[in-house]
């Protein structure tokens, strides 16, 4: 049978995520948000393109949870993206409560499903999805790792000239200023970039790779960043439906691993079948893991200010 695939939210993210999961083939896909009409008109302009290319993925659009029941894979991308001026975390408390109204009416019709949670800020909205499903640590996962470090790859591609294919980049921490990218652990063509390029270089590219989001923000000045965040989606479903292990970095609930509890934060993760089957712990100098603690620390201090009613 196929997988089902729902996507939350039919805006720029939405759409994108529920396209590229469609043209990879991967299943099915539902597509619901509040306004009428427009996940449909959507689903349906999706479908009638599937000939052309082609694909054969079913795509649904639904203002309906009825016609969500039963998916394997929920995308959470539902809520409001940042304006010019605006950091993620000030979305917290309007995008709480389109989460927790989303996530607990999928979790009825759906409770075997893995939730990947894109709506930000991400990591205290993971946080809210997996109080309010109930569901095990391994099927709330955040998608952000992937985002921020193909931001990386693509600002190293660019400084190098040199294929983004022939890059890997790292990035820990929460989807925020706090990020950490790594680059010791980050490469082209498996030779680390400290090698390659000066120390100034690689700490532009650590600040551009950190405030990527918002400079997508400023420019668009409507809204965020949707094609690499809807691609990266796909990719996370890739990983779990075809049960790949592969290893990405996602926004992970953490229970002592680099020392940190009780918080989503960014870690490498083997994704499979299961959701979230390893989280992966590489070894760290003092200061990343101090630059990895003050990460969490900031996600937590998002998650002390939930209301008392959220569990
Ligand atoms: N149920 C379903 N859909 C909802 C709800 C709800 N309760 N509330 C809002 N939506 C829908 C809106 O109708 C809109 O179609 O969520 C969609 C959001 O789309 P956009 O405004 O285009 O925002 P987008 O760019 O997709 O970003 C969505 O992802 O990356 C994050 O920061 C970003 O939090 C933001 C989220």
């Amino acid at each position: 049978m196929r997988k089902k695939i729902t996507v939350i939210g039919a805006g720029h993210v939405g759409e994108t995520a529920a396209y590229n999961i469609a043209r990879l083939e991967l299943g099915d896909v539902v597509l619901i948000d509040i306004v009428e009409g427009m996940p449909q008109g959507k689903a349906l302009d999706m479908f009638e393109s599937s000939p052309i290319f082609p694909f054969d993925s079913k795509i649904t659009g639904t203002n309906d949870y009825a016609d969500t029941a039963g998916s394997d894979i929920v995308v959470m991308t539902a809520g409001l993206p940042r304006k010019p001026g605006m950091s993620r975390d000030d979305l917290l408390f309007k995008n709480l409560t389109i989460v927790k109204d989303c996530i607990g009416r999928i979790a009825k019709g759906s409770p075997e499903a893995t939730l990947i949670v894109i709506t930000n800020p991400l990591d205290a909205m993971c946080e809210v999805a997996r109080r309010v499903s109930g569901f095990p640590r391994e099927r709330v996962i955040g998608m952000a790792g992937i985002l921020d470090s193909a931001r990386m790859r693509s600002f190293i591609a660019m400084e190098l000239n040199v294929s983004v294919e022939n890059t890997h980049a790292f990035v820990l921490g929460g989807h925020g200023d706090s990020m950490v990218p790594l680059a010791r652990y980050s490469t082209v063509a498996g030779i680390p970039i400290t090698h390659l390029l000066p120390q100034d270089r690689i700490d532009a590219i650590i600040e551009r790779t950190r405030k990527g989001g918002g400079e997508i923000v400023a420019l668009l000045k409507t809204g965020s960043a949707y094609y690499a965040p809807g691609l990266a989606a796909a990719q996370m479903v890739d990983a779990i439906l075809n049960d790949k292990h592969k290893i990405l970095p996602c926004a992970a609930f953490l229970k002592g691993e680099y020392g940190i509890s009780d918080t989503y934060v960014g870690v490498p993760v083997q994704l499979g079948r299961k959701g979230v089957e390893k989280v992966i712990e590489i070894e760290l100098t003092e200061d990343e893991r101090a630059a990895l603690n003050r990460s969490a620390d900031a996600v937590k201090e998002l998650i002390e200010k939930f209301p008392k009613d959220l569990g």
